[in-house]
């Protein structure tokens, strides 16, 4: 087995057990610890001691690696690999019993960066819907022993497209005026609050499309990697890879169209945050 195949055979492992634990804490109910930048940005007991766990099986299994996850402190490694981490995705679902929540975790290579990192594996796990997602570099993207591909066409009825509106108040006029402009393109809209679901979604056929600002790099890392693997295509900003800035993934076509939407004027290529 090659490392890639290594690294997502630990990832998938890691992410059962993590969602394992993510499922078991939902049931014996869950309060929010603390708000974060803002009052939807929340976080549970549950998203630390879910991070925790996977920090200490990373490290038990790989201690030269890096380590960036959201909920706890980044480490450099040696070894040049980066474990990119999200112990709950879909945080706000979660505390509110809805199952779309998932345990996501990738492992890169250079700069922990997605601008200019490689993604080598990549797992996510979705344990109140029972599904695993994970990709190795090359070797597809899979959902389980399924083979995963991105829908090749492109509807003329529209496309199923989904997003996500950022914690940060100040993004979200700007985002549903994008969500104007989007519209015409689409047969209809999903938000289903979970980035590392819309990606792995994209990948799975269940969506077309996926656009999303303000995202870090634990919310895509891995999915990202599961578009490209099912054969689709991943963005960002005009000749960039996806960031913070701007995530827009789905087939070639799909992508071209919705880029031209979202940079359709200087105002909205003006998206970069300071
Ligand atoms: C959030 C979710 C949401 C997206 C936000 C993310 P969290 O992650 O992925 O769908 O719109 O931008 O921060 O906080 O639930 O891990
Ligand atoms: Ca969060
Ligand atoms: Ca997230
Ligand atoms: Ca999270």
């Amino acid at each position: 087995m090659g490392l890639d195949q290594q690294l997502e055979s630990l990832a998938v492992d890691i992410a059962r057990e993590a969602g394992a634990l993510a499922r078991t804490r939902r049931e014996e109910g869950v309060s929010i610890a603390a708000s974060k930048s803002a009052l939807a940005d929340i976080v549970t007991e549950a998203d630390r001691e879910v991070e925790a766990l996977i920090r200490a099986r990373i490290a038990a299994a790989r201690p030269d690696d890096g380590f960036l996850g959201e909920e706890s402190a980044a480490e450099r490694g040696s070894s040049g690999i980066t474990w990119v981490v999200d112990p709950i995705d879909g945080t706000v679902n979660y505390a509110y019993g809805i199952p779309s929540y998932a345990v996501s975790i990738a492992a890169v290579s250079g700069e922990p960066d997605p601008l200019s990192w490689t993604a080598l594996a990549g797992a996510v796990y979705a344990p109140a819907l029972g599904e695993m997602f994970h990709a190795a570099r090359g070797a597809g993207a899979w959902l389980g022993d399924t083979r995963l591909a991105v829908n090749a066409e492109v509807n003329p009825a529209g496309s199923l497209l989904a997003t996500g509106f950022g914690y940060d108040p100040a993004t979200h006029a700007p985002q549903l005026a994008l969500l104007g402009r989007v519209m015409p393109l689409a047969r209809d809209i999903r938000r289903i609050g979970a980035a590392s679901l819309d990606l792995v979604y994209v990948a799975a056929g269940r969506l077309d499309g996926y656009f999303e600002r303000g995202l870090n790099p634990w919310d895509h890392a891995a999915g990202v990697l599961l578009v490209q693997e099912a054969g689709g295509t991943a963005v960002g900003m005009p000749g960039d890879a996806p960031s913070r800035d701007m995530t827009i993934v789905g087939n070639a076509t799909l992508v071209q169209r919705l880029a031209q939407v979202v940079f359709a004027d200087a105002a909205a290529r003006d998206t970069r945050r300071s």
